[in-house]
């Protein structure tokens, strides 16, 4: 039967903090051995028309992938995209997970992203029994769900638009009267107080996502908030436990005063189930997306920082200034963060950037250097400020210099769409019409000699492809 996502369809993109390179490199730092990303059997749960799952299948040709949706429009868009790329290495099927084929089988990372909150209950129910009969066991499962106090807000708008709506049985029109309810309470007010500028940012958010992305994620007839603990608790009781945040950055007291800061370290040493439901209360935290693992696995608190002796690290972090107590402001393009920091972290920092876009190994971070502990400490302060990113895979891009360099594949094709083009390194970028034509006409076939004359600034713009990870490495590097 179709759903309302088959009648308004639903912007399907990438996440990254739900790449399984990602999500190993956390489970890495918390004392775990999760399965390796490159050979993982990767499932995605309401997976849409697959923005997030197909771009990880054309990257990770060694590992398997498995999407499936109840619409079964946005399944065969997502098929049709698979047929267009020629990927082998995935499967996508409508499917209702409360019927999900048992000789499916176990998954190492199972990805419900955009789904708890926006399910019946029954269905939520069935996704613990789910979980628990499909990961692996020493699997990660990543859960993103709206979250209490912050979303008590969401659900002002929410209520306000149902009323504003009352009355409206089609769907499109019920969309239609909602957003004018939210562009309303957008400009009824003069005032800058803290509900208006929520309003304003979901405003801005819909202006950019969409309007069809907050008809189901707003709008849409399920919207079920949870306190962290909650979820927390009924994942205990169907055998989980909460491993960590699927960001590390969002893991670190960032935005907390430093006299309260010790507060939520003594409860983490009780349990950090309970830091984490505090942390909340504190930031008004209005969604979740938490990394869990079997209850057997024995997850090591505090992060140790020799654990990234196990990982590797990359980042596009510039220094874009000197600061007046010596330290050197930074920053990183990649998540927008800027920050200053003391001369032996740019030092790390420039080091690793020199390999963008690709990841160094730890040993590769000054090999020479005996002091690995103090290094070590270093770039898990810097992955903890967003400053570097950690990775459990090597996931090889080109950087334009060589003389045949070849796009990657999947960009190609939304280049020649003239769509948003997806990136190596999971992202996102518009490109500029010359650019997009360029990257179009890197089959590997044609050689720089052979590109000269035809595109102004030709080296500037193959390294600048290079850069965002639009390039594949060169055959040698295939490893
Ligand atoms: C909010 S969307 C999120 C889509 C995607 N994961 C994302 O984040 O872009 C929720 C998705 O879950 C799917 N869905 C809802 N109930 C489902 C069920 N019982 N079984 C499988 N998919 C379901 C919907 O069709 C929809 O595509």
């Amino acid at each position: 039967m179709p759903t309302e996502y088959d009648e308004i369809q639903y912007v399907s993109r990438p996440f990254r903090q739900t790449h399984p390179d990602r999500i190993a490199s956390l489970a890495v730092a918390y004392g775990l051995t999760p399965p390796d990303p490159a050979t993982c059997r990767m499932l995605d749960v309401g997976c849409g028309s697959g923005g997030n799952i197909l771009p990880m299948a054309a990257c990770m040709p060694g590992a398997s992938f498995f999407g499936f949706d109840l619409a079964a429009t946005a399944i065969a868009a997502a098929e049709q995209r698979r047929q267009s790329l020629g990927l082998t290495n995935i499967r996508l099927e409508t499917l209702d997970l409360m019927d999900f084929p048992e000789e499916l089988g176990q998954f190492d990372y199972i990805v419900a992203h955009g789904f708890y909150s926006w399910v019946p209950e029954p269905v939520r129910e069935r996704f613990w029994k789910f979980l628990d009969r499909h990961l692996s066991p020493n699997g990660i499962a990543y859960v993103s769900f709206n979250a209490y106090p912050g979303a008590m807000l969401r659900h002002a708008w929410r209520d306000a638009a149902a009323f504003h709506s009352r009355g409206t049985t089609n769907l499109q029109d019920r969309l239609a009267k909602s957003i004018e309810m939210l562009r309303l309470m957008g400009s009824a007010t003069t005032r800058n107080g803290a509900w208006e500028g929520v309003v304003r940012e979901m405003i801005k958010a819909v202006d950019t996502k969409g309007e069809s992305w907050v008809s189901h994620d707003d709008f849409g007839p399920y919207f079920q908030p949870y306190y962290f603990h909650q979820v927390a608790d009924t994942a205990a009781a169907n055998g989980f436990r909460y491993l960590c945040d699927a960001s590390y950055y969002d893991m670190q007291p960032h935005e907390i005063a430093p006299d309260v800061q010790p507060m939520l370290e003594q409860l983490a040493a009780q349990s950090i189930e309970l830091r984490e439901q505090y942390y909340d209360f504190l930031e008004l935290r209005a969604f979740r997306q938490i990394l869990l693992c079997r209850q057997d696995q024995a997850i090591a608190r505090p992060v140790d920082p020799a654990t990234m002796g196990r990982l590797r690290f990359s980042t596009s972090a510039n220094t874009v200034g000197a600061s007046t107590n010596g330290d050197f402001a930074v920053q990183n393009p990649l998540t927008g963060i800027r920050a200053d920091v003391p001369a032996p972290y740019k030092r790390v920092l420039d080091q690793v950037r020199a390999a963008w876009p690709n990841s160094l190994p730890f040993s590769e971070i000054f090999p020479a250097e005996t002091n690995r502990g103090a290094i070590a400490a270093m770039v898990e302060k810097l992955w903890g400020g967003a400053l570097i990113e950690a990775h459990a895979m090597n996931i090889p891009c080109g950087d334009g210099k060589d003389d045949r360099p070849v796009g990657w594949s999947l960009a190609r094709k939304e280049a020649a769409l003239n769509l948003p083009v997806t990136t190596r390194l999971d992202t996102q970028t518009q490109l500029d019409e010359t650019s997009a034509r360029l990257l179009e006409k890197l089959d590997g076939t044609v050689s720089r000699n052979d590109l000269q004359g035809q595109f102004d600034e030709l080296d500037e713009r193959l390294a600048w492809l290079g850069s965002m990870g639009l390039l594949n490495p060169p055959p040698a590097a295939h490893s």
